[in-house]
């Protein structure tokens, strides 16, 4: 294999069009030349959720452009690519086969391998690209639509220990903030309400801390802190700004333990020591779970490590960079895949109940 692989990586699986070129020369660590996100939260605001049909129109739309400017800006043409990646699922369909159509498309053109990449690998690959750390390590996923621990072990080696069994937790701050009247996306109005609020006058419940393992469940939470606004709301005819306060900071407090502790359990379940503790996902933003989860990872003795929240979120540079594992790992392209829908990364775990706000769960 070329010393040097250069991919195109195309991402369109939710609500954000992008395109990134990524460039790893043996032996040396991997150079990530442009990445281009277009989003689309104004095009959705106004429905309370992503709308597939509105998604897939505007990736249509805007996939040409995201392409062109990721290729202008790594100062590249197709004919320097070895190979396209392309997000072949899970996600919204409709866009997943906007992005596969345009990279069937580029690769045919130019005869260039095509790679099918799940979305959720290229969250999971992600620490190897920013920060270059060995296999195995354990994955911690939290974003608006998916949470679940990964043992990562290679290209191709995922071993889910556990997830949510109904909401992710940025679902569950966006909830939070809509019954308290805060703005969209919830996560970061919740934790500056929280700031300046006392995590311990309402004790919300750590959910399925009972349970062995290392699923979560989210909704309940979410009910807690209904019956708690409409308690204080009974009460006192509203809710004051502090009493805002308390709510968010007792509920982040919640989300944050309940992280930790199912992390050391995801730990316990890994079986080995892994060189790392990675978080992936909107919801590692958060400075209440991240101290939660850093303290987790120094209590088992390894390192805690978050990507630059640009590449946690969702981005293409992931997508090529995993397409780049693949084939070092000798995996061969995929020409001839099928956009799925949903697509567990571990396909020999059970399957996760529930669908979140952006399609179903893998
Ligand atoms: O990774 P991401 O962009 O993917 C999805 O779109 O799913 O994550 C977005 C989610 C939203 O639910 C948002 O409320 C949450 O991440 N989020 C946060 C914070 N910043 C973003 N949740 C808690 N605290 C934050 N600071
Ligand atoms: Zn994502």
């Amino acid at each position: 294999m070329d010393r040097t692989l250069t991919l195109l990586g195309i991402e369109s699986s939710c609500d954000d069009t992008a395109a990134a070129v990524v460039r790893e020369r043996v032996g040396g660590r991997p150079e990530i030349l442009s990445s281009e996100v277009a989003g689309q939260t104004a095009l959705h605001e106004a429905f309370g959720g992503v709308v597939p049909e509105i998604a897939a129109r505007a990736h249509a739309e805007r996939l040409d452009g995201v392409v062109e400017a990721a290729l202008q800006r790594a100062g590249i043409g197709l004919g320097d690519l070895d190979a396209v990646a392309v997000t072949a699922g899970p996600g919204l369909i409709g866009g997943v086969l906007s992005g596969v159509m345009l990279a069937r498309g580029l690769a045919a053109a130019r005869a260039l391998p095509l790679v099918a990449v799940n979305h959720l690998a290229g969250h999971a690959l992600t620490p190897r690209l920013t920060d270059g750390i060995d296999f195995p390590y354990l994955m911690l996923l939290v974003s608006g639509g998916h949470c679940q621990f990964l043992l990562v072990t290679g290209a191709d080696g995922f071993r889910r220990l556990g997830g949510t069994i109904d909401d992710a937790p940025g679902e569950a701050f966006d909830k939070t903030a809509k019954l308290l009247g805060l703005p969209q996306p919830g996560g970061p109005a919740v934790e500056a309400e929280a700031v300046r609020g006392d995590p311990l006058r309402f004790r919300f419940p750590r959910p399925l801390l009972d349970r062995e393992g290392c699923d979560l469940s989210f909704s309940g939470l979410k009910t807690a802190l209904l019956r708690a606004r409409d308690a204080l709301v009974a009460e006192k005819g509203g809710i004051t700004l502090q009493d805002r306060r308390d709510l968010c900071a007792g509920f982040q407090a919640a989300v944050a333990e309940v992280l930790a502790v199912k992390t050391a359990r995801a730990l316990d379940l890994a079986g080995l020591r892994p060189t790392a503790l990675a978080v992936a996902g909107g919801v590692a933003a958060n400075g209440v779970v991240r101290t939660a989860l850093k303290s987790a990872a120094a209590r088992a003795c390894i390192p805690f490590l978050a990507p630059p929240l640009q590449f946690c979120t969702d981005n293409a540079a992931m997508i090529a960079w995993a397409g780049i594992e693949r084939l070092r790992a000798g995996l061969p392209p995929s020409p001839e895949f099928v956009a799925r829908p949903r697509w567990p990364l571990d396909e020999a775990a059970p399957a996760l109940l529930g669908s979140g706000r952006k399609g179903a769960k893998a």
